[in-house]
């Protein structure tokens, strides 16, 4: 696979036939990925983000909301259960960091907040509100998109986003024990390192608070990660491709687990 060019994958478009898919932070990088690839495989799609998105760039239904904020979910849940009647795939794509550079002492409890906000309770407020009518069905599929940092913190600007990663990976498995006797698969994913704008943008803050250049800036990423055996960032597509075979019928005895997708970086079993 190259460094340079979007991999294409083949695509059945009827898998996810009107199966009713809802992705977090679903209008740029990986999200904008996964809701591309579902949607081309017959889903009907809803993605959720802050900014508006320009007409015709997201398939299927757009909803704006901050799910940083318990009523961001809240507007979300009552938008697809009145539009749609409910869910039967979750994608808990959201995720970010945006706590400056400088270590623990740089992080005030506002700070930790917003990034357990962000990346935890954000996706615990949509479970608590899409979840019960998965249960009524006896069918459904969770995803909680988690990271490596959860194994293999950065110490200089993600702490809390890491420990909240954890959360969000312990909290996935603890669900799937609940849930799997319901009928509705919970499983996570963790990711390394993503070729994205989030991940594009960590590196233009890391070069300006060392006062260096990117390739710089990325070189002390891959050195703070212990170097990608396979040389490269995952591309968004490839993200999305696990999230639709761990989604599908083809994984239908998978679960309470988590897929780590990195090339190689996590240095252990
Ligand atoms: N990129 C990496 O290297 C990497 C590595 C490991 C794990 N991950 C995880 O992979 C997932 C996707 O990351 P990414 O790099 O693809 O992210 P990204 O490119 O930053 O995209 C984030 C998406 O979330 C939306 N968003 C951000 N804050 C939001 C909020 N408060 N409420 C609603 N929507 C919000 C953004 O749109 P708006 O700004 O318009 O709201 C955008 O659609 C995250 O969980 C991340 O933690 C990424």
């Amino acid at each position: 696979m190259s460094e340079t060019t979007i991999p294409r994958f083949v695509i059945d478009p009827r898998e996810f036939a009107d199966q009713r898919v809802l992705v977090t932070g679903g209008t740029k990088g990986a999200g904008q990925a996964i809701v591309r690839r579902l949607g081309a495989a017959g889903a009907v799609t809803v993605a959720v983000a802050r900014s508006a998105v320009a007409e015709g760039t997201t398939p299927g239904l757009f909803v704006q909301a901050d799910l940083g904020t318990p009523e961001g979910a809240d507007a979300v849940a009552r938008t697809v259960v009145d539009k749609l009647g409910g869910i039967d795939i979750l994608v808990h794509n959201l995720g970010g960091s945006t706590a400056p550079g400088g270590g623990f002492a740089a992080l005030t409890d506002q700070l930790w907040q917003d990034e357990l906000s962000l990346n935890l309770l954000g996706a615990v407020r949509l479970d608590r509100a899409l979840i019960p009518g998965m249960i009524e069905r006896g069918r459904g599929v969770v995803l909680h998109i988690s990271s490596i940092q959860r194994r293999l913190p950065l110490h200089d600007s993600t702490i809390a986003y890491a420990a909240a990663k954890a959360a969000l990976s312990t909290y996935s498995k603890a669900l799937s024990k609940e849930l799997g006797p319901k009928g509705v698969r919970v499983n996570s994913i963790a990711p390394g390192w993503i070729r994205t704008t989030a991940s594009e943008a960590l590196v233009r803050r890391i070069a300006e608070h060392s006062g260096s250049d990117e390739a710089a800036a990325r070189q002390s990423i891959m050195d703070a990660l212990g170097g990608i055996p396979l040389g490269r960032p995952s591309w968004p597509e490839e993200v999305a491709e696990l999230v639709a075979f761990l989604a599908s019928e083809r994984a239908a005895s998978i679960h309470g687990s988590e897929y780590t997708i990195d090339g190689g970086t996590v240095p252990t079993v």
